[in-house]
């Protein structure tokens, strides 16, 4: 797979005229919100599709819509399909490529900063079904990952946030230094999302997912530690109804690993305030009391919860993860206070 970046629009419009060359058809899926900012997108000679906004975008209605607007408008082996969007469409998008004609080739241009640095990586598809986030999905990846700054000028604060709760978690798992540079700069970095150190922030997370998912394609073994704060999060966003964003969810479940991670000696406490600090700067309230027992039966739809034992990602170190069986899910519960 190959990264490129574009800071110009011009240079981007080329390019992707340039694919014309290559393949016969041209298609394009994104949402209105985006083409709205970008308006670039519409005068684009492709053929596109607009989804709708939000997870709606991932749903079996959706994905049926656009194999019936696919197969009328002829797409084919040689088309090429492109997502421009967040992780909403690029899951919907890798699962209509992976799937329609057995698997046509496919491109992201990803357009939240969350999509920059994870969701468009790794290949992995997704639809949700009957309430279940990603229920359906394969593995495929894309051709190409295409990076264009600019699309982070028109996101708001809480996609900010949302990109850089993931950020955080590469820092803690796997990139001591990058949690160095994001404890002092943190603040200012998601007030001014389009800075000069955004191309390296990306770079180095697209590497970090790119060497993980090359060892464990997956998500077997190692892969796993990707969803460091993520056993919590998923349960936190479905006990809120999917009105707790995914980033801002994994930021109290990180809170939580990182706060069992140093209950069980695993991490010294100064590690544990430097994390709590790097949180604190984030500015998330406080959770009114959780009901421990709704929130257990969330936590058991959790992916990594095989015959009700629960594989847990825990830190050794700022900057190392490791994968705990058999973890005890009432630490979990009796720790929910502190978020
Ligand atoms: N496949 C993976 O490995 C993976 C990893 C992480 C998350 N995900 C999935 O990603 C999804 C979340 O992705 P997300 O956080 O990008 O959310 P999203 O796709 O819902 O985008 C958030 C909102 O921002 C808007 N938007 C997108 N780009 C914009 C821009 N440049 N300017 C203004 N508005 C813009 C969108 O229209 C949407 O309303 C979830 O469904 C999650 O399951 C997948
Ligand atoms: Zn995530």
């Amino acid at each position: 797979m190959k990264i490129n970046e574009f800071n110009n629009q011009l240079s981007l419009i080329k390019y992707i005229d340039s694919f014309k060359k290559k393949c016969d058809k041209i298609f394009l899926l994104t949402q209105k919100s985006i083409v709205d900012y970008h308006k670039f997108i519409k005068k684009l000679n492709v053929c596109i599709f607009i989804c709708e906004e939000g997870e709606k975008c991932k749903s079996i209605e959706q994905y049926k819509t656009i194999i019936n607007f696919l197969s009328i408008e002829e797409c084919n082996k040689n088309s090429i399909i492109i997502g421009i969007g967040g992780g909403t469409v690029t899951d919907l998008c890798g699962f209509v490529a992976d799937s329609y004609m057995r698997g046509i080739k496919h491109i992201f241009i990803p357009s939240t900063l969350l999509c920059m640095v994870d969701a468009s990586v790794g290949g992995k598809t997704a639809l949700n079904f009957n309430k279940v986030r990603n229920l359906i999905g394969s593995f495929k990846e894309p051709k190409e990952v295409i990076i264009y700054l600019p699309f982070l000028k028109t996101l708001n604060q809480d996609e900010i946030i949302n990109g850089y709760a993931e950020i955080i978690k590469y820092s803690l798992i796997l990139d001591y230094q990058l949690f160095q540079y994001l404890e002092k700069n943190i603040s200012k970095l998601i007030n001014k999302p389009f800075n000069d150190d955004i191309h390296n922030i990306i770079q180095k997370c697209i590497k970090h997912k790119l060497r993980i998912v090359k060892k464990d394609k997956f998500d077997n073994n190692i892969r796993m530690i990707l969803n460091f704060g993520h056993t919590v999060g998923h349960a936190l966003e479905s006990y809120y109804d999917f009105n707790l964003s995914h980033g801002k969810a994994v930021i109290y479940g990180m809170k939580i690993s990182s706060y069992l991670s140093y209950k069980n000696n695993q991490i010294d406490e100064n590690d544990y305030i430097r994390i709590s600090k790097l949180i604190e700067q984030l500015n998330l309230p406080k959770l009114k009391d959780i009901n421990s027992k709704k929130f257990n039966n969330l936590m058991n739809n959790d992916k990594k919860n095989i015959d009700n034992k629960l594989n847990y990602i825990m830190l050794n170190k700022i900057g190392e993860a490791s994968i705990v069986e058999n973890f005890d899910k009432k630490e979990i519960l009796n720790a929910l206070e502190i978020i």
